[in-house]
């Protein structure tokens, strides 16, 4: 009998790899510590390894073991999936790697081919979070709203469906995940006027299995999962007027899709208002609910159907971009002496809710980072007490948590040993005002929201800077309350991997990879990545021994500050990197210089103050998104203050008006004419001077 079973075992081990991976297996994941099968290692999505040969006695021995050149440059944000040896792991523009996991050797790439002038409805960059692996296939979707079904083995294409109207700005960014024969996926796309929603769609054939749309449609029951809830959710919007009538409302699922066997429920991170304005997205009546269901919630559906279940809106009638798709850990947590299943979730807002999975109620919610919008949340109504101050009009209100959120979707993980929960927050004010011209504009930038430009007085500029900070968080889940804290200086720091080794890695928007002791919080060992860690780490066995890897990016940092806080440290981009760690590793990465670029001598433009304020006005609204306030690069889209079409003011005026539109360069034809062009020129060319004077002075 023993035999029998051994025999039994041993072929389906043999008949392991990819071709095994399914709901059975994801949900033993502990059985086998050594592979990283889905998202979040298992369907509760804590980003704990039970692997500890890599520990804080022999964490300072830790180097490289192997570093893998990816094919493009710009954000690298995934989550690689480790099965059997093989890692799969995505890029910049959706294209997916398998890779040899002991070695690095590459096994196969998939290019989807995305077109790239995509790039220009990403607001955040072309990253991809990575693939789901599932039944002998790995998927993965799209920035251009495909999402695609692979043969693990070979990377041949088995399905691809699109899963989006592409006349529309709609990305893909986020992870599939899979679980029942289905692959869930959602969309991103929010800040240039869409509608959310998430798909399952059958494994195996690629059909379509249900939808459910997170705004409701204001015209007709769309036929889907979510037309149980429309009335409802109508019921808090207006449904006369508002931009929203056109752009779809937004709260897209850009990230957090998490299965719970548990409960059996999918789990929906909700993502913010479009436009971010809620009295131009759905004006306010007097007396009527205005909370717009459901964005910034989370929601959870039946699996197999969509069917609603429960919702927890965490800020209702979101105005600042205030996104809920963070991402969701499922656990248990005894309060008050009762074992309690809950979900964990620090979205954008600042607060750490802890929500409860049998019915959506919340149980606490506690503050992580400085809040200028709300003073707590009610526990017996579950709403924030807001600060009426904070939501902004006419009058300006600067307001943290910023769109930048106190955190946003850098992973965070939680230890079974600690119990604590490490996660990375930030710091930064925001000054938000309605937008008194708004005009609809399909497919660019529509928030219904203006900042001011970056003030070009260098002082204040230090001071900005100086203000904006991050923090790697250790937080206690059941007391709310920290445990401790590391300062890490600048803000947008990467997602966090907790072992049994008592460690906690995490990277840094400055390229450093980290351990920390997790229960101190003592720093035990860093690495120099060369580029943003932004994703989450992941620990795996290949060949018995344990490994750490993490992927190292230029890039991911879309808008608003982005400049400010990189500054550019590096020379030319590079493409990304897959860097991966062992106890002993030798191996390194090949040097990169730190240069200062230059800004050539700007063209002399006789503008006027008044011409150049203007520019600058312009520039805010329609350029920084990509290229960095203060006209300040994120160090992957060009510098403007260095572009070598900042000299001539035709070719300016062509790029402006599409000539580079195949490049993610948009077409501003329709908004901006040959005079807007030339002011935002004018105004770019008194910050190159500037840059260039001071450049100057320090040689
Ligand atoms: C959606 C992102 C995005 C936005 C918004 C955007 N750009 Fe660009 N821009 C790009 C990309 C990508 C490129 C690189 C194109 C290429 O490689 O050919 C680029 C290139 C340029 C260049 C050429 C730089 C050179 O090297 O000579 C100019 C000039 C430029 N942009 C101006 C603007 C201005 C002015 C605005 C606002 C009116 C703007 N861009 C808004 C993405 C953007």
């Amino acid at each position: 009998m023993r035999t029998m079973q051994a025999l039994a075992l041993a072929s389906a081990l043999a008949a392991c790899g990819p071709a095994a991976v399914d709901e059975a297996r994801i949900a033993r994941a502990d059985s086998e510590p050594g592979n990283w099968m889905s998202h979040g290692r298992t369907y509760a999505e804590e980003r704990y390894s039970p692997l500890d040969d890599i520990n804080r006695e022999n964490v300072s021995q830790l180097g490289l073991a192997w570093s893998y050149e990816m094919r493009v440059p710009r954000a690298a944000e995934a989550t690689p999936i480790v099965v059997d040896g093989v890692m799969y792991v995505t890029s910049a523009w959706s294209i997916v790697y398998a890779l040899d996991a002991a070695t690095g050797a590459e096994l196969w790439v998939f290019d989807p081919e995305v077109p790239r002038e995509r790039g220009a409805s990403a607001c955040c960059d072309v990253g991809n979070r990575g693939v789901a692996v599932w039944g002998g296939r790995v998927y993965v979707g799209t920035l251009d709203g495909r999402l695609i079904a692979l043969d693990a083995r070979t990377g041949a294409k088995t399905w691809e469906v699109v899963t989006v109207d592409q006349a529309r700005p709609y990305t893909i960014t986020g992870a599939p995940r899979a679980a029942r024969g289905l692959v869930f996926i959602g969309n991103g796309g929010a800040e240039y006027g869409v509608r959310g929603y998430v798909s399952a769609y059958d494994a195996r054939s690629g059909d379509l299995r249900w939808r459910f749309y997170t705004t409701p449609n204001p015209r007709e029951p769309d036929g889907a999962a979510s037309d149980s809830m429309r009335d409802a959710a109508l019921a808090t919007w207006n449904p006369n007027a508002g931009a929203w009538l056109e752009s779809g409302g937004g709260g897209t699922a850009w990230d957090a899709l998490v299965y719970d066997r548990d409960t059996d429920t999918l789990w929906i991170g909700v993502g913010n208002g479009s436009p971010w304005n809620r009295e131009i997205r759905s004006p306010s009546i007097e007396g009527r609910n205005n909370d717009n269901l459901f964005l910034s919630s989370v929601v959870g559906v039946d699996p197999d159907t969509g069917a609603y279940k429960c919702h927890y809106q965490e800020t209702p009638g979101e105005t600042w971009d205030y996104t809920a798709t963070q991402p969701i850990i499922l656990t248990s947590l005894t309060i008050e002496g009762r074992e309690r299943r809950v979900l964990l979730h620090a979205p954008k807002n600042g607060f750490f809710y802890v929500i409860d999975r049998e019915d959506c109620g919340l149980i606490s919610a506690g503050s992580i980072a400085t809040q200028t919008w709300a003073n707590g949340v009610d526990l017996n109504t579950g709403r924030p007490n807001e600060n009426a101050e904070a939501r902004f009009a006419a009058d300006t209100a600067i307001v943290l948590p910023s769109p930048f959120g106190a955190h946003n979707w850098h992973p965070m993980s939680m230890s079974r040993d600690t119990g604590l929960v490490y996660l990375p927050v930030q710091e930064m004010a925001q000054d938000y005002t309605s937008d008194p011209a708004f005009v609809y504009r399909p497919g660019r930038w529509n928030t219904g929201t203006v900042h001011a430009a970056l003030p070009t007085d260098r002082a204040t500029r230090a001071a900005v800077r100086n203000s904006m900070r991050g923090f790697l968080l250790a937080w206690d889940p059941v007391n709310q309350r920290e445990a401790w804290r590391v300062d890490l200086g600048p803000p947008w720091n990467g997602g966090t991997l907790a072992t049994a080794g008592g460690l906690v890695f995490q990277g840094m928007l400055d390229g450093r990879f980290r351990a920390y002791d997790a229960a101190t919080g003592a720093q035990l060992w860093e690495f120099d990545n060369q580029a943003a860690t932004m994703g989450g780490p992941i620990s795996y066995q290949a060949g018995g021994v344990q490994y750490v890897a993490s992927l190292a990016s230029d890039g991911s940092l879309g808008f608003l500050p982005s400049g400010l806080i990189v500054a550019n440290p590096r020379a030319e981009p590079a493409n990304g990197r897959v860097n991966v760690f062992r106890i002993g590793g030798t191996a390194s990465l090949p040097a990169r210089e730190l240069v200062a670029l230059e800004t050539p001598r700007p063209p002399q433009l006789r503008a006027s103050a008044r011409t150049i304020s203007q520019g600058a006005a312009l520039y805010t609204q329609f350029c920084m998104v990509c290229h960095g306030s203060g006209v300040i690069s994120g160090g992957v889209l060009p510098d403007l203050r260095r572009a070598g079409s900042l000299q001539d003011a035709i070719v300016w005026r062509q790029t402006v008006h599409g000539a580079r539109a195949a490049n993610g360069m948009p077409d501003f034809t329709q908004w901006l004419d040959a005079g807007d062009a030339e002011a935002i020129r004018a105004y770019v060319a008194s910050e190159a001077a500037i840059a260039y004077a001071e450049e100057r002075a320090r040689r």
